[in-house]
């Protein structure tokens, strides 16, 4: 018997270890106060039974084999017990109407929006293999995918997501919020969240990031739809709202700029690449751009490098240590999460077209 109870013991303690492991630690603008404690709730009462049938198991294991001389004796006259199915119907069910009601009190703040969805701000977002593209009330656009994309949002109030798919079943989960709900092609779904404004937000572009990720297994980079909640003071928002428009802004007939006007758009932003990288040739604090995709590979040198193409590129703005050119100082930082994928692409564009005897038709044109 020592044995049966060591085992329960251990039991236990293993319950109370996945109880208490820090998984989802912070509780931050959405319905981790209703989920969490019926969370707990469940999960206790199902280590409770657990124990409580577990240990009942040994205990009648072990009489049975005290008794093992009754082994073949029929009992006559048990039909039924009135008292006792009462007394083991009535406890379960009041327990299963109390997960029932909790769960859909959660379910009901999960689908109210404060103020009715038409006071809220509502972002569209399009999951797709593999990554993400939210749209913005006016026009701009965020999307990209591989661990970078950001999901800009402003605090204090309402956000409404608007959900849907391009090819197969996704899921937006934003563990933080304790929220997920399907991104299912063919149809929208919807869900919210409201991140209150905190000492971490503040005004002046102090904002706060928390994990986005995909929760339905979608294919092969399923892992890499990861990506970031970007929550920003009201006040920065309008400004937020605007940059966002403007990095995908589209022409006055319509179209949007060519990769090639995007990756010169990106290098000449104020605190852009243009601050340290010419195209002249001329020396800044990193290697000019000029000829870099020239055969011949431009006037710098490469270690560990057979080719330049995009993904070198993309690796140099993502992991800038990686890549050193000797006679520049490593004082690049990341910029993953500021450029995404789209970006990368079209500053590599803008590279190409710069580069003297680099056929036209290799450079990217959508
Ligand atoms: Cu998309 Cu998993």
């Amino acid at each position: 018997m020592g044995g049966i109870f060591l085992f329960f013991a251990a039991c236990f303690v293993a319950a109370l270890f996945v109880e208490w492991m820090p998984s989802d630690p912070e509780i931050a603008g959405g319905f981790g106060y209703t989920v969490d404690p019926l969370y707990s709730f469940i999960y206790w009462t199902s280590v409770f039974f657990f124990i409580v049938v577990g240990l009942l198991m040994f205990v009648f294991a072990a009489l049975g084999r005290q008794r093992k001389h009754e082994r073949n004796e029929v009992r006559h006259g048990a039909t039924h017990n009135t008292l006792l199915e009462i007394g083991w119907t009535t406890p379960p069910l009041i327990l299963v109407l109390a997960f029932f009601l909790l769960g859909f009190r959660g379910y009901l703040d999960m689908v109210t929006i404060p103020g009715g969805a038409g006071g809220a701000y509502l972002v569209d977002v399009e999951a797709y293999q593999w990554g993400w593209q939210f749209t913005y009330p006016n026009g701009g656009v965020n999307s990209g995918g591989a661990n970078q994309v950001v999901l800009d949002v402003p605090a204090g109030r309402p956000v409404r997501f608007r959900l849907s798919s391009r090819d197969v079943l996704h899921s937006l989960y934003l563990p933080d919020q304790r929220i997920k709900k399907d991104c299912v092609p063919g149809r929208y779904n919807e869900m919210w969240i409201e991140v209150p404004v905190s000492d971490q937000i503040q005004p002046g572009g102090v904002y706060k990031d928390f994990a986005l990720r995909c929760t339905e297994y979608c294919g092969q980079q399923h892992s890499q739809m990861n990506g970031i909640l970007r929550v920003w003071h009201p006040d920065d928002w309008a400004a937020r709202e605007e940059a966002i428009n403007t990095w995908n802004k589209p022409e006055a007939d319509g179209s949007r700029m060519s990769p090639v006007e995007l990756g010169k758009y990106v290098w000449e932003q104020s605190g852009g690449c243009v601050s340290c990288h010419s195209i002249d040739g001329s020396s800044g604090t990193g290697p000019s751009w000029k000829n870099l995709y020239s055969p011949g590979g431009g006037d710098h040198e490469h270690p560990g490098i057979d080719e330049i193409d995009e993904a070198y590129i993309l690796e140099s703005i993502y992991y800038p240590g990686n890549y050193i050119v000797p006679g520049y100082p490593n004082q690049m930082a990341s910029y993953a999460g500021q450029l995404n994928y789209g970006d990368v692409l079209a500053v590599d564009a803008f590279i190409r077209s710069i580069s003297e005897g680099f056929p036209e038709d290799q450079i990217r044109k959508e």
